[in-house]
């Protein structure tokens, strides 16, 4: 599944971004835990590294991710350059408060009247940007950009003396390479009309049979050895009797259940890709 899926309007939110990031002294990425790698937009690092910015890389959704995998992950990241990562819940004002100081400490000299210190927020789309947004600012914000007409619109929110925060919209990018669209589908960054649900639940189910068959076999039940994907939709509409008129197990029904109880944490905390997992894929481009 190959997503070439780069709207008009995102082509000029890339554009307004680039330009905004000039005048940013750091950059805060908002990445899904559960998939810390494929929700990392390329356009936003290669962006940063032509401006030069530190970037504070906020793992949200790490109630929903794998502890282990997520320590693994912020070492990754904290080893860059101008990076500083760092794993929260958007949900949770206490873990949110954390974001400024850390990059109070990324732009040292800054946080002035004279000298502000200028936040900007990127992420892909459902990464939990807004949430974010909401639990900081202790408001409920409109969404910014997701319409064409609206994606100039770069909100400026003030957050006390000296600091402020550029909001942007959710943005993907051109190319993404499929096991990366995949990943992204699965946790609904993608959208619907992008993806074949088919495809992306046989990828989850291969994925969560290699890395957490114990909770697979907690939750529909064992599986012969070296079962696969089909085996696992086939297991899933045999236990909730989801059955296609005329009979036979309905799998476009059990592909859907599958989805919706990673999505929604049923399964437990689970992260999608590991860092040597992406280590070992070769460099496309
Ligand atoms: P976006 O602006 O990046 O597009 O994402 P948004 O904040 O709209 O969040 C997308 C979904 O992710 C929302 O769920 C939101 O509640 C959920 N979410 C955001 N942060 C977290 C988090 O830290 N943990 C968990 N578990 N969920 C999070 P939704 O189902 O679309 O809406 P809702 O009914 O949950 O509000």
């Amino acid at each position: 599944m190959s997503v070439n899926w780069f709207p008009g309007h995102m082509v000029t939110a890339r554009n307004d971004a680039f330009e905004a990031m000039r005048r940013t002294d750091v950059v805060i990425e908002v990445l899904d835990a559960r998939v810390p790698h494929s929700s990392c937009n390329p356009l936003f690092e290669s962006m940063r590294l032509k401006n030069q910015r530190p970037a504070l890389k906020v793992l949200n959704k790490t109630d929903l991710a794998d502890k282990e995998r997520t320590r693994a992950w912020l070492a990754h990241y904290n080893a860059r350059a101008g990076v500083r990562a760092i794993a929260l819940s958007a949900k949770s004002r206490g873990e949110v408060a954390r974001i400024l100081d850390e990059c109070a400490a990324l732009a040292p000299g800054r946080g002035t009247p004279v000298k502000p210190l200028r936040m900007m927020i990127l992420g892909i789309p459902n990464v939990g940007k807004s949430t974010l947004m909401n639990t900081l600012l202790n408001r409920r914000l409109a969404k910014v950009g997701d319409e064409p007409a609206i994606t100039k619109m770069h909100m400026r929110h003030d957050l006390g003396p000296g600091r402020w925060l550029v909001d942007t919209p959710g943005l993907t990018w051109p190319s993404v390479p499929p096991e990366v669209g995949l990943k992204l589908a699965a946790t609904h960054s993608i959208g619907r009309n992008a993806y074949d649900e088919d495809t992306v639940a046989l990828d989850l189910a291969r994925t969560l049979l290699q890395d957490y068959p114990e909770r697979i076999t907690r939750r529909f039940g064992a599986l012969p050895a070296g079962a696969d994907g089909h085996a696992l939709l086939a297991a899933i509409a045999g236990t909730r009797k989801l059955v296609v008129k005329g009979g036979g197990p309905d799998l476009q029904k059990a592909a859907w259940v599958l989805l919706q109880e990673f999505r929604n944490g049923v399964l437990g905390p689970i992260t999608l890709e590991t860092v040597e997992q992406v280590a070992k894929r070769p460099v496309v481009g």
